[in-house]
């Protein structure tokens, strides 16, 4: 992915100031918002939120946020949220000018894949992730020589070199559809060991896996969900596939981030734990008052580079522009538009996970 870069910033203030009219116009906001968000916050994030979404209107941008987004973003700003496959989803359907993705660099790739003709900004073009990152394109081409005729299924958490040298590409809400989609005994699955191990519980496909991890959910360990459990009967475990097999053995639910989101409202739940990134549980607690969550927080740290001022300057200035060069994206975009042709139902898998994860 290149990034280009524009003009800088306008020149104003280094903090912007929390005037009554500022207070007034994000009132509904604070009031959805104020049970995760302390109220010293609130006079920072607030002209910050308005600007972004005066802004917003005058360019004709829509601003995409990732369910692993802060809540002053995930509900300050954003015009839509989702998981992987909703985002892309979202990113076909959209009709604005730009496109403001606030999450990670391969969902801002694939949503410019998609879209080659709008502007797509990155508001900090370093948010990376540790599964992307764990494998390149030549990788790919090696295992193609290793295992000839044996067809390559994705995940979208890969960069567009590598979706270029793919057949189909998948998220954690449609993986097992996907694979079983080929017709084929047998797989290259990548870059995610764990969730390919969870698919290989599913399907009598045989993957071929590559040992690449999410760096956030591999450090979750099944004595900490035996912990939470301690006391606690009716505690409700939903997990993401990202997460090691044992771990997943010990969870009720496994999906991807909209499933996990779903199965909250979906089970009656009163008290759950979500076994992913932090912002997600203030993030579905909004919409839950009832739900008490335990909150272990494993932070993306990639995730957590996208803030209200980047966002406040990739409006202003149209930058951080993702562009893909046109052979590789032809490429890319293939793998991805055939994901999205196939099931455009459901955008995550109800999976009742105990006794179901391969080990
Ligand atoms: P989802 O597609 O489930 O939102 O997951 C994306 C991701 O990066 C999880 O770590
Ligand atoms: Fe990548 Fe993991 Fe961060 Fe998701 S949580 S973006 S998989 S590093």
């Amino acid at each position: 992915m290149t990034i280009s870069t524009t003009p800088m910033a306008p020149s104003r203030p280094a903090v912007l100031p929390f005037t009554p009219e500022i207070e007034q116009a994000t009132a509904p906001i604070w009031s959805r918002v104020k049970g995760v968000i302390p109220a010293l916050e609130w006079p920072v994030h607030a002209p910050y939120i308005d600007a972004i979404n005066r802004l917003k209107a005058e360019r004709n941008a829509v601003v995409l946020a990732h369910n692993y987004q802060t809540p002053e973003i995930f509900h300050g700003v954003a015009d839509l949220t989702g998981d992987s496959l909703a985002l892309a989803r979202m990113a076909v359907d959209t009709e604005a000018d730009v496109i403001v993705l606030c999450g990670v660099h391969f969902m801002a790739e694939t949503a410019k894949l998609l879209n080659p003709a709008k502007t797509v900004l990155i508001p900090d073009p370093l948010a990376g992730c540790s599964l992307a990152s764990s494998i390149t394109g030549a990788d790919v081409r090696l295992l193609r020589e290793r295992y000839p005729g044996v067809p390559v299924v994705s995940y979208v958490n890969t960069s567009a070199d590598v979706k270029a040298e793919t057949d189909v590409c998948c998220t954690s809400g449609n993986a097992v559809e996907v694979v079983e989609s080929l017709g084929v005994p047998r797989v290259i699955f990548l870059p995610d060991e764990y969730l390919g191990k969870f698919v290989a519980a599913q399907t009598d496909v045989e993957l071929i896996l590559w040992k690449g991890h999410c760096e956030v959910h591999e450090r979750f360990t099944a004595a900490d969900i035996r912990g939470f459990r301690t006391g606690h009967d009716d505690l409700v475990v939903l997990a993401h596939p990202e997460c090691p097999p044992d771990v997943l053995a010990e969870a009720d639910y496994v999906g991807s981030t909209a499933g996990m989101i779903n199965h909250v409202g979906a089970s009656g739940a009163r008290r759950v734990v979500m076994i992913t990134e932090c912002s997600m549980s203030d993030n579905v607690a909004v919409a839950h008052p009832e739900v008490d969550f335990v909150r272990p927080c494993n932070l993306c740290p990639h995730m957590k580079r996208i803030t209200l001022p980047k966002i406040l300057h990739s409006l202003e200035t149209l930058e951080h522009r993702v562009e893909v060069p046109d052979e590789m994206a032809a490429r890319a975009r293939r793998s991805v538009e055939r994901m999205l042709a196939i099931g455009r139902g459901a955008s995550a898998g109800v999976r009742e996970a105990r006794a179901k994860v391969a080990s």
